[in-house]
C-alpha cells in the first residue's frame, strides 16, 4: 500500500504512476468529503510556511483554504518582507523554518532552489511552482480531465498542449502525461519545445507506460482528434518584458481560437489553462500586449475562454482540493 509520509513533492518524476494516482484519488474523495460537510481534520496542530518570491492567486489561496479546512495555520511569506533571496541562503533558511514548521511550500525561480529546501528543512517540502516545474497544478489537471472523461482512465486519454512548450506547464504536462501513460501532443515553434534531455527522459517513461509523445509544429497534426486543448501565457513569471516581442509573432499560430477547436475534430473537445490567462483586454500586461501587436486575446481568444467547452474554473478549484490531498498525503495524522 501507498504511503507518502514525511515525503517532499518536488517534481513529478519523483513519484510512482501509482503514488500520482492515488494523490488524485485523495483529492476526489475529499472534494466528496468537504461538499458533502465530513470532512475530517488531519492536520491539527501543523503548522505550515508558504514562500512565495512570485506572485500568486490560486496556488497561494488553495495552500491556505487546504491547510485551514484541515485544520492547520500557516504563515505567508510575500515576496518581500523576508530575508529570503537577498539576505540568508536558502539551505540556512530551509534549517531555520525546519524547526518551527511541519511543511514548507516554496514557490520561485529555479528547480534547484527547492530542492535545496527539500534536502535541509527535514520537513515536508511542496513546489508551488519554479521555472521548471509546477506539479502541483498537474495534479489537479489531471483529476479535472478525469471528472471530464467519466468511466475513463488517465490512460485513455488525449490532449494538446500548445504555445510555450519549454516552460514549466509544457516540462510538467509532459512528464504526467508520460508518467500516466496518457497521449501528449506537445504543438509549439520548435525552439519552444521541452529541453532535448526532458524529452528523452519522458520517452523513456513512456516505454514504460504506454504514454505517447509527439512534439510538432504543426497545429492541424497535433489537436486532431483530442479530448483536451491545453495552453499557457506565452511569457511566464520571471521573463523579461522583451521577451512578449519575439514570441507574439511566433506562438501567434498556436492561439487557441475557434478555428484550432474546429481542427479537433471533436465538438466536446474541452479547454483548459493553469491561469492567470490573456484573453481580453482587461488585464494590465495581457491588454497593452494586445494593443501593441493588434490581437484578440493572446494565448486564447475570449470565444474559447468563455465557451460551454472552458472548463478552467473546475480547474481551478481542483488546485484546493489536490494541494490539500499533497499536504494530508505527507503530513496528515
Ligand atoms: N495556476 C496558478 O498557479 O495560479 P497562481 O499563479 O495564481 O497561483
Ligand atoms: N507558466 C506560468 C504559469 C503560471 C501558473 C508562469 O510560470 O508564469
Amino acid at each position: 500500500s501507498i504511503n507518502l509520509k514525511n515525503r517532499n513533492f518536488l517534481k513529478l518524476l519523483d513519484y510512482t504512476p501509482a503514488e500520482i494516482q492515488y494523490l488524485i484519488d485523495l483529492a476526489i474523495q475529499l472534494k466528496a468529503d468537504k461538499k458533502a460537510g465530513c470532512e475530517k481534520k488531519t492536520l491539527v496542530g501543523k503548522n505550515i510556511a508558504l514562500i512565495f518570491e512570485k506572485t500568486s492567486t490560486r496556488t497561494r489561496c488553495a495552500f491556505e483554504v487546504g491547510a485551514f479546512d484541515q485544520g492547520a495555520q500557516v504563515t505567508y511569506l510575500g515576496p518581500s518582507g523576508s530575508q529570503i533571496g537577498h539576505k540568508e541562503s536558502m539551505k540556512d533558511t530551509a534549517r531555520v523554518l525546519g524547526r518551527m514548521y511541519d511543511g514548507i511550500e516554496y514557490r520561485g525561480y529555479g528547480q534547484q532552489i527547492v530542492e535545496e529546501l527539500g534536502l535541509y528543512a527535514g520537513v515536508p517540502v511542496w513546489n508551488g511552482l519554479t521555472n521548471e516545474f509546477h506539479p502541483t497544478q498537474i495534479l489537479a489537471d489531471l483529476m479535472t480531465m478525469l471528472e471530464h472523461a467519466p468511466g475513463k482512465r488517465l490512460s485513455e486519454l488525449r490532449f494538446a498542449y500548445l504555445g510555450d512548450a519549454r516552460n514549466n506547464m509544457g516540462n510538467s504536462l509532459m512528464v504526467g502525461a508520460a508518467k500516466m501513460g496518457m497521449d501528449i501532443r506537445l504543438v509549439a515553434p520548435r525552439s519552444f519545445w521541452p529541453e532535448a534531455a526532458l524529452v528523452a527522459q519522458c520517452q523513456a517513461i513512456a516505454r514504460e507506460t504506454g504514454a505517447r509523445i509527439m512534439l510538432t509544429e504543426e497545429v492541424e497534426e497535433g489537436v486532431q482528434g483530442v479530448d483536451f486543448l491545453y495552453t499557457d501565457v506565452w511569457v511566464s513569471m520571471g521573463e523579461p518584458k522583451e521577451a512578449w516581442s519575439e514570441r507574439v509573432s511566433l506562438m501567434k499560430p498556436y492561439q487557441v481560437n475557434s478555428a484550432v477547436v474546429k481542427a479537433t475534430g471533436n465538438p466536446q473537445v474541452k479547454f483548459m489553462h493553469c491561469l492567470p490567462a490573456f484573453h481580453n483586454e482587461h488585464t494590465k500586461v495581457g491588454g497593452e500586449i494586445e494593443m501593441a501587436y493588434g490581437l484578440k486575446g493572446l494565448e486564447v481568444t475570449e470565444e474559447v475562454f468563455e465557451s460551454p467547452n472552458s472548463i478552467v474554473f473546475d480547474e481551478a478549484e481542483n488546485r484546493m482540493h489536490t494541494i490539500k490531498a499533497v499536504m494530508v498525503a505527507t503530513l496528515g495524522d
